[in-house]
Order: C-alpha cells, then structure tokens, then sequence
C-alpha cells in the first residue's frame, strides 16, 4: 500500500490476508470499531501505535474467536474470570488476566497481565475465526479522540491514510466494553460498559470494586478521551432551564441540547431530543460527538444520567468529555 490516499473498504479475505501478512486492519465489534493487529507480529503491533498517535506504554485488548482461545492466551483463569467468561463472551467485556509466557510486551505494556475479549459481532467472530490468533485492536481512533461506531467514522478519522477498513455496519452498543480486573484477589471494574456491575453481581455474588486510580495504563484515563472539540456541559435536570435562561452566552457559540423532556428556550440553541434509556442514549453519544463537531457546534448539553446499570457507563463518559475543559 502506498503511504496515503483514503481508507480502503475491504472483504473478509482481504481482511485476513492482510491481518496476515503485518498489515492494520480496522474492524467491527458490537462496541466500537478496532484497529486490528496480529497480536504476536511485533511490527504491525507497532503500527497501531504509530497510526493511534499512542503512548507505548498503553496496553491493547487482545480479540479471540471463543473461551478456549482464550485461556491458551492467559497463565490461568480465575474461577470468577470463569463464570465472567461463560456468562458474557461473546460480549462487550473484557477481562484482565495474568497473561501467558508468549504475550509480547508491546502488547500488554510491559505488565504481567492481558485484557482478552470474545466479541459478538458476527463479522468480528468470522474475522478471527477465519484469522485464527488474536487480533490486538484499541479503538480504531487517533488517541484521546471519539471512538468510531461505524466503518464510515473510521474512515474519515484516519483521512489520508490507505488503511483497510471491514464494514460490520454500526456498532449496537456504542461504547467500549466494560473491563474487569480479574488478575488480582479481588474483582476492579477499570472502565465501565455495557455489561454492568449489577449483572457481575448477580452473576458471582461479589460486588466489583470502582476503578482505584487513574493510571494511565487503564482504561480510558486521559482527560481527553472520549471527547468531542465542542464543550461538553453535564447538568443536573433540574438545572436545566436555569442554565438556558440565566446564562450569558455569546453570540458565537452555538447549541446542541441533546435531552428530552421540554425543548429548551433561547437563542442558537439546537434541540436534538435523546432517548431516557441509558443503554439507547449509549448507542447515539458518539454519533452524537461526531455530529456536534461536523456541524460546528461549540457546545453540547446533556442531562447527567442515573448512576446505575449501563447510565453509569453513560456518566462516566461524559463527565470524562466534560472534564477536558476543566483541568
Ligand atoms: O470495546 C472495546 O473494548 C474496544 C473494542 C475494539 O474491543 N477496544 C477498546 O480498546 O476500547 P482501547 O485500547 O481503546 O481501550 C482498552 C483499554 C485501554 O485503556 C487499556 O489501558 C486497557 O484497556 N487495558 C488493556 N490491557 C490492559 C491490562 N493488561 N491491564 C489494564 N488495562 C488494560
Ligand atoms: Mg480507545
């Protein structure tokens, strides 16, 4: 391939023959779309990371096609890890496990421990079935910016350069798996997603511990993950009407409400109504993010969700999109 030009939409074939021979290759998960590597070729390994723009030290998930896969990638599963694994895979999790002698450390970050995920998404499965190793893949965004649910994101967030991109369609849950520490006595939610800490509960009996800090080498920690350029604003719902009335807001910045309820008063204000449903609202807020910024909004308001089931996943990327902006 030559060194630019446009993203390139690719068959399953072309996919694994690519995967194959050290190239990149972007791929559809039910979660988000990754940037694909063979995990055990040291130099398309370094690819994702020059491509990313991303800090070495970050470790990569790596995809499996099954359970079985898995555990030959791992020095043990936990029993917890065990029941996590039959409950949820194919799913939109991921587990840290202590990691098998032959992982390279490109791919774990130098640390003795893997992130391992089975997705669901047909086209992912068929991929890494018809791949045969483990795919390494992050989201397949330039660092610190939106994760694409859609081949048509990916494509336009690596504009300029040649990279094979397989159309899976968009991504039905939207945002990027939940992670769980499995690699210790206890249990760590390091970033959460879809499959939700009330489940892993109900499926072991033991509430998982919150993310105990911010580690760069964890989940999704920067400030500027997840964010859009526009300003993200979270508000509680009963601030809302204040917000639009009281404050002085240029005559240059332009709105995107993205609430329901009652559209809010006030000039340069776009009312796009969302869904109450966190796990919905879920599968737009990237979209959203790339929408707000295509039409050159400077901010976008939200409602702040309930902090439980999958809103908390919700409300964790938000506050991190809103965060840039304060520190
Ligand atoms: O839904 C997803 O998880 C998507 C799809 C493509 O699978 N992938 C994804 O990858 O979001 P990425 O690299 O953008 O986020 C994975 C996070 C990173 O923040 C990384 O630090 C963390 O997982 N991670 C990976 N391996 C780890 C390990 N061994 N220990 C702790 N954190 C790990
Ligand atoms: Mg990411």
């Amino acid at each position: 391939m030559s060194n630019s030009g446009p993203g390139k939409i690719v068959d399953l074939d072309q996919a694994t023959r690519l995967l194959k021979s050290g190239e990149l290759v972007a791929f559809p998960t039910e979660t988000v779309y990754g940037l694909g590597a063979d995990a055990l070729n040291k130099s398309a390994v370094a690819k994702i990371f020059s491509t990313k723009g991303r800090p070495e030290n970050h470790p990569l998930i790596v995809h499996v096609a099954d359970f079985q896969v898995a555990r030959t990638w791992s020095a043990g599963f936990s029993e917890s890890a065990v029941r996590l694994a039959k409950k949820f895979w194919p799913g939109p999790l991921t587990l840290i496990v202590k990691r098998a002698d032959f992982v390279p450390p490109r791919v774990t970050g130098g640390q003795d421990t893997v992130g391992l995920r089975v997705p669901a998404h047909p086209v992912a499965q068929q991929l890494l079935v018809q791949f045969g190793g483990g795919i390494a893949g992050p989201s397949a965004n330039r660092f610190g910016k939106v994760s694409p649910t859609s081949a048509q994101d990916v494509v336009e967030e690596f504009a300029g350069i040649p990279l094979a991109v397989l159309d899976g369609g968009k991504s039905t849950v939207g945002i990027e798996s939940t992670i769980v520490d499995c690699s210790g006595n206890s249990l760590a939610i390091l970033r959460p997603g879809f499959v939700t800490a009330e489940q892993i509960f109900e499926c072991l009996g033991i509430m998982p511990r919150g993310r105990e800090n911010d580690s760069p080498r964890t989940a999704g920690t920067h400030k500027s993950h997840y964010a859009p350029n526009a300003k993200v604003i979270l508000l509680p719902e009963d601030e809302v009407d204040a917000f639009f009335l009281q404050t002085t807001r240029s005559e240059s910045n332009r709105y995107l409400a993205c609430f329901s309820g009652r559209p809010p008063q006030g000039k340069n204000i776009v009312w796009h109504p969302v869904p109450d449903d966190p796990a919905e609202l879920a599968n737009q807020l990237y979209s959203l993010f790339r929408q707000a910024d295509a039409e050159n909004f400077t901010h976008v308001v939200f409602v702040q969700p309930e902090q439980k089931g999958v809103g908390t996943a919700v409300a964790d990327r938000l506050n991190r999109a809103a965060a840039r902006f304060n520190g």
